[in-house]
């Protein structure tokens, strides 16, 4: 007899980032020299400042649960980076801590999305966005942003709207393509949403990750008005080097904190607490490690912009943040991206990531959280294999 899973799951497809990620990692461990351009994450340690507080908070063995929306400590803490950074005012009750950035969108999708119901997606779109949206039933209307500098018009997110949708989720700046949006397109995009009662998650998770002269908007302080029915996303992965630690935090009006906060209680109850005691000491005291780590990426982004710009048939825009490039491979001689990338891996050892993995075929993502050597003689391979073709 055949084994009978659930709709939802056949419906989902597995992280191609992840999976980028863990087949160039078997080839590093059968001993092939991988150039691995595919996980989205620093290759920077902890700042000392996480270290100390997560050895302090073993040492005074706060090991059991902690309150399920978060420690209070870390909760206070996010409150006072926001004000300081942004100018936001939030208190403790409207902050939800989690396992991650991607817990906190899987909690708000299941929290705001009924069956049928359908989310606004910017594409190029970060993967799970699509597939945490199909976890809640829901389904996604696409914007493509490709034709417009990356940036989406009015028209085309009011052709997209129905009488189905009930949010968007915005993404700035962009996982993959570094895009920025600016307070104009910010501000229109949160009075379409006043205007048709729609949710807004924004996800600011590389926000600390901008090259001069581009700077993040916070989308509040592009439209203070848009506060009761945005939900902030942010956390200590990209910007403090944690990704392992696993915290992500969320801030938005306290009913809706609340009601993701009931679901995270039957999921995974609070995130690990010695995690949450590390990044209440990031978020407190980890600035200049964030500043170091970012001056280093705008070199790579240099190198790497540069040397991409430099080889036959493919281009990249410059990305404002972020520490991706997102090249266009439409004009090489190969059927398309998935292609492209499993040729690119086996007969050069680079790990890329297809853009059809972000809604966006004919794309080729490369992240550039990796060491200057590894930057220059992967591209050294890439342009190999782009000559080859
Ligand atoms: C745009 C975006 N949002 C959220 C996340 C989730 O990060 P985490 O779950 O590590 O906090 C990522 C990670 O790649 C991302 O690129």
């Amino acid at each position: 007899m055949p084994v009978k899973y659930s709709d939802r799951i056949l419906r989902i497809k597995p992280s191609a980032t992840l999976s980028i990620s863990a087949q160039a990692q078997s080839m590093k461990a059968a001993g092939k020299p991988v150039f691995s351009f595919g996980a989205g994450e620093p290759d920077f340690g902890s700042p000392a400042s996480a270290i100390e507080a997560a050895l302090d908070a073993i040492k005074r063995g706060e090991t059991h649960y902690t309150l399920t929306n978060g420690i209070v400590e870390l909760r206070q803490e996010v409150c006072h980076y926001y004000e300081r950074r942004f100018g936001l005012k939030y208190e403790p009750a409207e902050v939800l801590v989690s396992s991650g950035a991607k817990p906190i969108i899987y909690e708000a999708l299941q929290a705001l999305v009924n069956p049928g119901d359908e989310v606004l997606l910017f594409a190029p779109a970060w993967v799970s966005y699509l597939e945490q949206i199909h976890l809640a039933d829901g389904r996604e209307a696409v914007v493509d942003t490709a034709k417009t500098g990356l940036t989406p018009t009015r028209e085309a997110i009011e052709a997209a709207l129905t009488n189905r949708t009930v949010g968007m989720i915005v993404n700035s700046p962009s996982n993959p393509t570094g895009a920025i949006y600016n307070e104009d397109t910010l501000r229109m995009i949160a009075g379409i949403a006043a205007k048709r009662d729609l949710w807004i998650i924004f996800d600011e998770i590389y926000e600390r990750f901008t090259y001069a002269p581009a700077k993040h908007v916070n989308i509040l302080n592009a439209a203070p008005e848009a506060r009761d029915k945005t939900l902030l996303v942010n956390g200590a992965s990209k910007a403090y080097a944690m990704t392992g630690w696993r915290i992500g935090y969320a801030l938005g009006p306290k009913e809706l904190i609340s009601k993701m906060g009931a679901i995270q209680a039957h999921l995974t109850s609070n995130a690990a607490s010695i995690s949450q005691w590390a990044a209440t000491g990031a978020v407190k005291s980890a600035d200049a490690d964030v500043d170091k780590m970012r001056d280093e990426f705008a070199k790579r982004r240099r190198v790497i912009v540069d040397l991409i710009n430099a080889m036959p048939n493919v281009s990249t825009r410059e990305p404002e943040g972020a520490f991706y490039v997102f090249m266009d491979v439409r004009n090489c001689p190969v059927p398309d991206d998935v292609e492209f990338c499993r040729r690119l891996l086996e007969e050069q050892m680079v790990a890329a990531v297809p853009g059809s993995a972000f809604i966006s075929p004919g794309f080729v993502r490369f992240s550039y959280a990796c060491s200057m050597d590894n930057i220059k003689e992967g591209m050294a391979r890439l342009r190999k294999f782009v000559e080859s073709l």
